[in-house]
């Protein structure tokens, strides 16, 4: 049955009612009359807590949007996606990325062939190379050992793989440097081959499609720096590129042994592939067994989506309280602040995740949507956007509802740091939600011209998201609890998750400007008045008429 567009579902009335006679309520208020929501707004699945008791929500919220999901058919849309069917239909594609990190075992079937053994025969690949490249047996050309591995790709070929980097150091192999090259910038090549030795350097080329103009121009440009270190062999690439893609000829023809090819396929989106062969920089950094405790930490979480009521759900109460917060309380923006170290670069791999999923405005059908759908989503570590952005969150006048991301237990535990960092996470959440009034100000004896700059009004929303220790395992679930999230508000909106049309205006627009400003005669003004200008500009700077 077709699911009618967001506003016209019965429960998105009853939603907008709700939030005209008590939307208006705020955190102090709902925390004085219901002081127990604090143990009772909370849920937990995958090792995840989730605390969302300062969300301006209440029960009826709840229960209302829960009436949302379900008549927005999100319970047949999830049993398709888990069943391979083609739920990408713009691009006629299966969404399979649970796929993934499902078990040897199990059995999901496309087109008739069931895909678990595909992905275990590259995993059990990859396994091998990486052990070989990790042990020294997989020598470069002129048998050094690989001590340096630099993944070369952009876009989902970069954020998981940067971000598992970083998140997984404490069980890297240290004996090995890991590099990443994305931005078709050659600062980005050039640093991240400063001071590597060729010799002993491997490049993991990392595109789903092989065409990808920054990750070609990068990977040609670094056949060229290593061939420039081993005197011209052009027998080294062998030893010293592999390439992760689903397009077999097109590796071949970069001159990559298919034989160092691991393949992954079309039902895997690009941001959603780091625990696919996209992870091979992960699995060498960190070995075949912790990179199969993080598809172990995706599996747990993809069962508790599977299977954990919706009330119970994780990624369904994180989208909801998203949806709640954009299409009723007005919410434009997101932010994402983990409160440890090692998940620097999570926001940013969260960007790519979820703008580039909902950052749509038709529906599945074509039609355009008449709400909001993706916020912008950004954030940085805490503390240290405590001083930098915070200033904004607290006094801005825009809400910015937040998720804060923290672990139990630390990985380091070095004197008062971790209770430091708890204190500062736990004291955001309370100071976002009740902020500091006219009167308390005043009575701690603030001069009456300050207290209107020393008041903080509150009732800024966030959640709590505790992981009970960094991990392999850990880092799994919390990626795929963000996954389905996502994929659970482009049910909401309606829109599709899994396609990224938005992209290609800007590439084939590049192509032509290229063309123009590498002409050697000025090339007749085919653009609007400033893209001509600009173009005339930077050929007269490139030295050119
Ligand atoms: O820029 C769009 C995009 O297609 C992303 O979706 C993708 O992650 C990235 O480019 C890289 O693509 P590929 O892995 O094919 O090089």
């Amino acid at each position: 049955m077709a699911v009618p567009p967001l506003r016209a579902r019965p429960a998105f009335a009853a939603l907008a009612a709700h939030h005209a006679a008590a939307g208006g309520r705020t955190l102090r208020e709902l925390f004085a009359a219901d002081p127990g929501r604090g143990e009772r707004l909370t849920a937990e699945g995958a090792g995840v807590f989730l605390d969302y008791a300062k969300q301006r929500v209440t029960d009826e919220t709840m229960a209302l949007l829960l009436r949302l999901a379900d008549e927005s058919g999100l319970a047949a849309r999830t049993a398709a996606m888990f069943a391979g069917e083609r739920i990408n239909t713009t691009e006629g594609r299966a969404v399979l990325h649970v796929a993934l990190r499902a078990p040897r075992g199990a059995r999901i079937v496309v087109d008739g062939e069931d895909v678990v053994p595909k992905v275990h025969e590259v995993l059990d690949r990859m396994a091998a190379f990486a052990d070989r490249v990790r042990d020294g047996a997989w020598a470069g050309h002129t048998g050094k050992r690989i001590r340096a591995v630099v993944n070369v790709g952009i876009g989902g070929s970069d954020l998981g793989p940067v971000m598992a980097h970083r998140a997984l150091r404490p069980w890297a192999d240290p004996s090995l440097v890991f590099r990443f090259v994305s931005n078709v910038d050659a600062t980005d090549l050039v640093e991240a081959t400063r001071g590597l030795d060729p010799a002993e350097t491997l490049f993991v080329v990392a595109s789903k499609t092989f065409t990808t103009q920054e990750t070609m121009t990068n990977a040609e440009s670094a056949r060229a720096w290593l061939l420039r270190g081993l005197g011209g062999d052009a027998r080294a690439v062998a030893r010293h590129f592999v390439a992760v893609s689903t397009d077999a000829a097109r590796v071949k023809a970069f001159g990559i042994d298919p034989a160092n090819m691991f393949g992954f396929w079309d039902w895997v989106g690009g941001r959603y592939s780091m625990d696919s062969a996209i992870g091979l920089s992960t699995m060498i950094a960190v070995g075949p067994a912790r990179f199969r405790e993080l598809l172990a930490g995706f599996h747990a979480m993809d069962e508790h989506f599977r299977t954990a009521p919706p009330a119970r759900n994780l990624p369904v109460l994180k989208a909801l309280l998203s949806v709640w917060n954009v299409n009723f309380l007005g919410a434009t923006s997101t932010a994402v602040l983990p409160y440890d170290q090692y998940l620097e670069r999570f926001p940013a791999y969260l960007q790519q995740l979820a703008m580039e999923s909902n950052g749509k405005r038709v529906r599945l059908d074509g039609t355009a949507v008449d709400h909001d759908t993706c916020p912008v989503w950004w954030g940085e570590p805490g503390t240290n956007g405590q001083h930098s952005f915070y200033q904004l969150l607290h006094q801005g006048t825009r809400v910015v509802p937040v998720d804060f991301l923290a672990c139990e237990r630390p990985v380091h535990d070095v004197g008062r740091h971790h209770a430091m960092l708890l204190a500062n996470v736990v004291a955001q959440g309370e100071a976002l939600a009740f902020g500091r009034t006219a009167a308390e100000v005043r009575a701690e004896g603030t001069p009456e011209a300050l207290v209107p700059h020393r008041v903080f009004e509150g009732n800024r929303p966030s959640s709590t998201l505790l992981l009970e220790r960094l991990s392999p395992h850990a880092l799994g679930a919390l990626v795929a609890l963000y996954e389905h999230q996502v994929f659970v508000e482009g049910t909401l909106w309606g829109v599709n998750s899994f396609d990224q049309w938005g992209v290609e205006l800007g590439k084939v627009l590049a192509s032509r400007v290229l063309a123009e400003l590498e002409a050697d005669a000025p090339p007749a003004p085919a653009h609007d008045g400033s893209t001509n200008a600009l173009i005339r500009r930077l050929r007269r700077a490139r030295g050119a008429r």
